[in-house]
């Protein structure tokens, strides 16, 4: 399903920005809403974040001001208000932004059925609701699915992509699309109250605000405190009136509801709203009046009671994201990557989300500070059994190489390094901050290979990537571009494909692991290796197309031999993007695991394959991928009759025949 007009159904406080979001990536979009000022609100709104977006622009001098003007008029021209649905006829996907009540959702799931043609997907921005009791209103309920955007629309980057229990799998992966081509990052999940972001950090945010009940604690020591301790973005308080109290206070009262009293609601928050004080919204008045807090608590923050509040949240924040890990509701990246882009923790700042965070400190550290906290402050501390189990694994993060994500052992300084663990070689991709694959990488990824096959120990090879949220974001297109000569140009894209061949022709079996989005040069990277591990969070794709221009390192030979012609057409064509389920599906990834076993299993098929005899392999390899079938037979012949005369053929029948292990001597 592709999204070729959109419809957003409510245009309040996100409908206006989310029809904003829509139109800026040059979508069509109708905004429906039950009153004629409601829709002028919400056009007023576009109008708004969009002159706010160009005005920017242009006093960075990159657009000029008419262009500015032409711009507006042509986003805003993309918008149509309504407050019917005789427009919602031929729309692919309507965004739900109606208030957060289960009956007008019900009500309203039932008219954009009957209103909108069978293949839309009706998508709800629900911040707690069950997207399977709205999807059993209609004919459809595979096509509903959740589309969480943050507050506001217009700036935060994060949407969280909900799965009910009746939501298809294409469905999601529509949906994650159209999140990509609208410029958002997606997140894939479970239906569970509070889905990732808010779960988590309403979770730990309330550890903070007991502290500060409990210990009548002044708010603006708290927030000054927080802020200074590289915990979170801002202050909790300070981010509460400006979000909204009755907001936050309606999802704090539903979340403890949901899962008991491990999450808290601020007393003094209850009373502000009760009192109509609800923080920038309602003028000014919230936690803060006139900059002064507006909560009882006196106490001062000194350094130990600092250091416990940053302790407080970001333990609190590892054992709810483990328990969203343990339940099957979301990956260990998403989980990270939805803390990054939905709550502000940016690893540029300093700030980390929770799995990345706890690998930097050492999960020895971290489960040794919740046992103390789970004595001092009770169970809801108690360590999640999966940090144990890493623990117990030696598993203790960064400084052990392998935690929640991998870390390559070696030093240096080139953008693929090589580290030797028993005969396998791992080529760690680094060339933050996407892994783009340049110039410099696949000349240092030869230099990798040219040292692998020399060793003579190292039998096989895994591709990972050193950094946790990225594979490789493709070709760095402009490196390339400012390439001093043409023919050094030519020459490089030729070594390139030589090297791309050798790693599906060698002796030296290849592995990637692929732990997050690996499009363009990095998809073809991963398919020039002999196997895929996927990592459940994985996501492939060749969006060249996107470009105007199509893949270059044989995104067009090697991945339909992998999926089959039409899916690779597909992919190639239409640039959209793949995720691990149906990449397994369609035989693009060999094997699919939870993230945090990515590294183990990778090793485990690059030691399998290593322990093959070489020259076998080598022939299988360079026998298996003729393009014609005569060709290919006539070619796996001439190897088969090499492998079953050599040395090895003859240890390995004989092996066999005598119940031993074979001697391998790659002759
Ligand atoms: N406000 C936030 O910070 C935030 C963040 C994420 C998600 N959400 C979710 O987004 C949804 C909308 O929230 P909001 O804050 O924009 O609410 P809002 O009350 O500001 O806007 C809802 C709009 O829907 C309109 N509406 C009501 N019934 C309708 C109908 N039958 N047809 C068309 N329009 C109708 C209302 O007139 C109003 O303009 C909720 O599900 C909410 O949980 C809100």
């Amino acid at each position: 399903m592709f999204v070729s007009k959109a419809a957003v159904l409510g245009g309040g406080t996100m409908g206006g920005e989310i029809a904003q979001v829509i139109a800026a990536a040059d979508i069509p979009v109708v905004v429906k809403d039950i009153k004629q000022e409601f829709v002028d609100a919400a056009l007023d709104k576009s109008r708004e974040v969009t002159k706010g977006q160009l005005d920017k622009l242009v006093s960075k001098e990159k657009l000029t001001q008419d262009a500015a003007d032409a711009r507006l008029d042509e986003v805003m021209g993309l918008i149509t208000g309504a407050t019917d649905y005789a427009d919602f006829g031929d729309v692919d996907i309507v965004i739900e932004a109606v208030p957060e009540k289960m009956e007008i959702k019900k009500a309203v799931y039932k008219e954009i059925d009957e209103a909108t043609p069978g293949h839309a997907i009706l998508a709800s921005n629900t911040s707690s609701l069950s997207i399977t009791e709205m999807g059993r209103e209609t004919l459809r309920p595979d096509k509903v699915v959740g589309f969480h955007f943050f507050f506001p629309a217009s700036i935060m980057p994060l949407v969280e992509i909900i799965a009910g229990e009746d939501t298809s799998r294409e469905t999601v992966t529509a949906a994650f699309n159209f999140a990509q081509t609208i410029k958002k990052q997606g997140i894939t999940c479970g239906e569970v109250p509070g889905f990732v972001v808010n779960r988590i950090l309403n979770s730990a945010a309330g550890e903070v605000w007991r502290k500060q009940e409990e210990g009548s604690l002044s708010i603006k020591a708290i927030d000054e405190a927080v802020a200074a301790s590289n915990t979170s973005p801002m202050g909790p308080f300070v981010l509460i009136d400006m979000l909204g109290l009755d907001t936050v206070l309606h999802v704090a009262e539903y979340l403890n509801e949901s899962y008991g009293d491990s999450f808290y609601v601020h007393k003094g928050m209850q009373k502000l709203v009760a009192d109509g004080k609800l923080g920038m919204k309602s003028g000014g008045e919230g936690f803060y009046k006139d900059g002064e807090p507006n909560v009882p608590g006196e106490g001062e923050v000194d350094e130990a009671t600092g250091t416990e509040l940053s302790d407080l949240f970001v333990l609190k924040s590892l054992v709810e994201a483990c328990k969203v890990l343990e339940e099957g509701v979301c990956t260990v990246r998403e989980i990270d990557l939805g803390m990054m882009a939905g709550a502000g923790l940016d690893p540029r700042r300093g700030l980390f989300p929770p799995f990345w965070k706890a690998d930097l400190e050492g999960l020895d550290v971290m489960l040794e500070k919740l046992e103390r906290f789970e004595e001092s402050h009770g169970e809801r501390f108690a360590p999640p059994t999966i940090l144990k189990r890493m623990v117990a694994q030696g598993r203790l993060g960064l400084k052990s190489g392998h935690g929640f994500y991998a870390y390559p052992q070696v030093e240096g300084e080139g953008t693929v390094k090589l580290e030797k663990r028993g005969d396998v070689a791992i080529a760690w991709l680094a060339n933050p901050p996407m892994n783009a694959i340049s110039p410099q990488v696949i000349e240092d990824l030869g230099k990798v290979w040219e040292e692998v096959k020399a060793d003579g120990e190292l039998k096989s090879m895994v591709v990972y990537s050193s950094l946790p949220v990225v594979f490789s974001a493709g070709a760095d297109i402009k490196a390339f571009t400012k390439m001093d000569s043409p023919e050094k140009g030519a020459k490089l894209i030729d070594d390139g494909h030589s090297l791309l061949k050798e790693l599906g022709e060698s002796s030296v079996s290849t592995v990637a692991a692929v732990n997050a989005i690996a499009y363009g040069g990095g998809c073809e990277l991963s398919m020039a290796c002999d196997f895929r591990v996927a990592a459940e969070s994985a996501v492939f794709g060749q969006p060249e197309i996107n470009l105007g221009i199509i893949p270059g390192f044989g995104g067009t030979q090697r991945l339909p031999r992998l999926v089959g012609q039409s899916k690779a057409l597909e992919m190639n064509l239409t640039g959209d993007a793949v995720l691990a389920p149906e990449a397994r599906e369609y035989g693009l990834a060999d094997d699919l695991v939870p993230d945090e076993q990515l590294f183990d299993v990778a090793l485990s098929w690059a030691r399998k394959l290593g322990a093959q005899a070489p020259l076998a392999v080598e022939e299988i390899k360079r026998r298996s991928n003729k393009g014609d079938l005569d060709d290919g037979i006539a070619s796996e012949k001439e190897g088969f009759a090499k492998v079953f005369q050599s040395e090895d053929g003859k240890e390995g029948i004989s092996a066999f025949l005598g119940k031993r292990q074979p001697r391998w001597k790659g002759k």
